[in-house]
């Protein structure tokens, strides 16, 4: 396959482009670099730095790719409602961006990034895809939105388009910017550093972590499965409280690793469990990696960078 990923050296794109270079694929990747690292990328990977609504660009990119990923987004919440205006210039403007140049080139598939914020709170859990969206929040905004111009536009120009909605994705390589870190690195890297772990809320809410090689399995099925037209949810199918994860990391670190509950920030939606059966019959999707065996590559991972810090450090 020709593929392009848009936001590829991000967390989840580099990891998409790294896995489909080493099966042979032929892989360009358009990013901005406002949060990627194309350091991250494996040497074959063809880099373009680019904003993805810059529709020539597109134009030039797209000849002859078999499908388009895409990734390029902002993506944290927080960071959403302070900036409301780009969030959507950016996730949604990019979006028909992309669409258009798509049509231009004559794309047959477009796979796409949607978020299961997009449920909000829900009282049936586990969530399916027929469960009425319930954005609470900017970003989860311009995904619904994104998801709606892709749908509408991949109908009205023959564009084949699926949507995956990812749940809570982590894994090595996560950015975690101190203003806005995702829960399991700012967790880890906290117990790491002897300190205690900050849980917004009471920390009884619960979250669908999937790892990231699983949800690299699901984007590359996405690519070529009878999948066109729907929209499919990408989980681990199993919850996980915030203060179970401290229970995990205290497991794995064998010591006990003291909370802090931040009364100044909530701790969003009670429950987040995806229902994954529909991943399961169409791409085949089965997560291989336990929260337990996700946490312990976590530690493992953050282990090694500071070690290699206090090496750099010591010279
Ligand atoms: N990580 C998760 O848990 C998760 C969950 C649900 C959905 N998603 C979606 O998956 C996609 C990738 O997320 P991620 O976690 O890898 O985040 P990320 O921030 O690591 O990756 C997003 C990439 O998009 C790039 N980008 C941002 N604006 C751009 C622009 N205007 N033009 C070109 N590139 C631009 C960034 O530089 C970055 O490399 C996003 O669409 C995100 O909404 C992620």
């Amino acid at each position: 396959m020709r593929v392009l990923i848009t936001g590829g050296a991000g967390f989840l794109g580099s990891a998409l482009a790294n896995h489909l270079v080493r099966e042979r694929h032929r892989v360009w990747v358009l990013d901005d670099l406002s949060a990627g690292d194309p350091a991250s990328l494996h040497k074959d990977v063809s880099f373009t730095r680019g904003d993805v609504r810059d529709i020539p660009r597109l134009w030039t990119l797209l000849k002859g790719m078999d499908c388009v990923y895409h990734l390029a987004a902002r993506v944290s919440v927080p960071e959403s409602i302070l900036y409301p205006v780009e969030y959507n210039d950016v996730n949604v403007g990019g979006t028909v961006s992309l669409m258009t140049a798509a049509r231009d080139a004559g794309i047959k598939r477009v796979v796409f990034t949607s978020s299961g914020t997009v449920y909000g709170e829900q009282k049936e859990q586990p969530i399916k895809e027929t469960a009425r969206p319930n954005p609470r929040n900017p970003y989860a905004v311009t995904k619904i939105a994104a998801e709606h111009y892709l749908s509408a536009m991949g109908a009205l120009y023959g564009i084949e388009t699926v949507i995956l909605r990812i749940f809570n994705a982590y894994g090595p390589g996560q950015a975690a910017p101190p203003s806005h870190a995702p829960v399991i690195p700012q967790f880890v890297r906290q117990a790491l550093g002897g300190g205690s772990v900050v849980i917004f809320g009471n920390g009884e809410q619960t979250r669908d972590f999937v790892y990231v090689d699983d949800v690299v399995q699901a984007l590359i099925a996405a690519a070529t499965a009878q999948a066109q037209g729907l929209i499919i949810n990408i989980g681990a199918g199993r919850e996980v409280s915030v203060k179970g994860l401290v229970r995990g990391l205290e497991e794995i670190l064998g010591r006990r690793v003291p909370s802090l509950f931040s009364t100044t920030q909530d701790g969003g939606v009670s429950r987040m469990r995806a229902d994954i059966s529909l991943a399961q019959r169409v791409l085949d999707f089965t997560p291989q990696v336990t929260i337990k065996e996700g946490l312990e590559m976590m530690v493992a991972h953050y282990q090694r960078l500071l070690k290699e810090e206090t090496t750099r450090r010591a010279k």
